[in-house]
């Protein structure tokens, strides 16, 4: 539910930016770009080398603008390393998830932030404490998932981009940034990772999805950004508009 104007007006977004540009040597990757993210899913479309993956990279502290800023709840912050803006409450998932493929699901969901215990004045890595945390978390994305003691080199895509979505969620990501999440998986995977994405936007999670599928976008996005060469050329609102006007807003009049 939207809220009402005269109080959008006042909300700060989680996440903005403002007037972002990034080069990579005579290509401009990013063009003065301006957008705000507010709880929901935000879906980010755009041609081949829109610009959209380095947008993400900015806000998830892989890429550094060469000008302009980030906010955060309205405020501007230096995200200048992934470990910055993790600990900012942003979370990334990309196709290449950094997942740990020799251990656990439960270890991989808490790589960094071990749960310990205390024994005779050592401090030790609790699995135990950490599998059923882990179990708690799977069950919220309601994906099938053999038990979080299992390595994750047997996993599927689907179930990987599921262990990395209980991730962020399990940590209170302030934000979660998906590029391309559903890129090289099957359409039962497909639809259980988008399922699982849209439950996290209604729970008022922030969420920023760039894909390609455009029916899947409008079907499941609240906001949508379109990107061209650099540039956020337009916001439009998914319930009034057409695949034919994304197109055009993407790659110019189609007359
Ligand atoms: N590390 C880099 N070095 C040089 N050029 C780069 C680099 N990263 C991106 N670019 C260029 O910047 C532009 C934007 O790339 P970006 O990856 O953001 O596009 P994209 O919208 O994510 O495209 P796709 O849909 O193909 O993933 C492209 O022209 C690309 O070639
Ligand atoms: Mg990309």
């Amino acid at each position: 539910m939207s809220a009402p104007a005269s109080q959008a007006s006042v909300t700060v977004a989680r996440l903005a930016a403002s007037h972002l540009s990034k080069r990579y040597g005579h290509v401009a990757a990013l063009n003065d770009v301006s957008v705000e993210f507010r709880p929901g899913l935000t879906g980010i479309i755009g041609d081949n080398g829109a610009g959209k993956s380095t947008l993400l990279k900015i806000f998830s502290g892989v890429e550094v603008p060469d000008e302009g800023a980030v906010l955060i709840d309205g405020e501007p912050v230096l995200l200048d390393s992934a470990r910055v803006a993790r600990r900012a409450g942003i979370e990334s998932l990309y196709q290449d998830l950094a997942l740990v493929e020799t251990m656990s699901i439960a270890h991989n969901i808490f790589l960094g932030r071990e749960l310990t215990r205390r024994v005779a004045g050592l401090c030790l890595v609790d699995r135990r404490k950490m599998r059923q945390a882990a179990d708690e978390a799977l069950r919220k994305v309601r994906i099938a998932m053999p038990p979080s003691r299992t390595g994750v080199r047997q996993l599927s895509g689907g179930q990987r981009q599921a262990v990395a979505l209980a991730r962020a969620m399990r940590f209170g990501a302030r934000v979660v940034l998906l590029d391309e999440p559903t890129a090289a998986l099957g359409p039962r995977e497909t639809a259980a990772v988008l399922g699982i994405v849209r439950d996290m936007a209604d729970r008022g999670e922030t969420v920023v999805m760039v894909g390609h599928n455009l029916p899947q976008m409008l079907e499941l996005a609240d906001n949508l950004l379109v990107m061209r060469a650099g540039r956020v050329v337009a916001t439009p609102d998914p319930r009034a508009t057409t695949l034919r006007d994304l197109t055009e807003f993407m790659v110019g009049s189609l007359d």
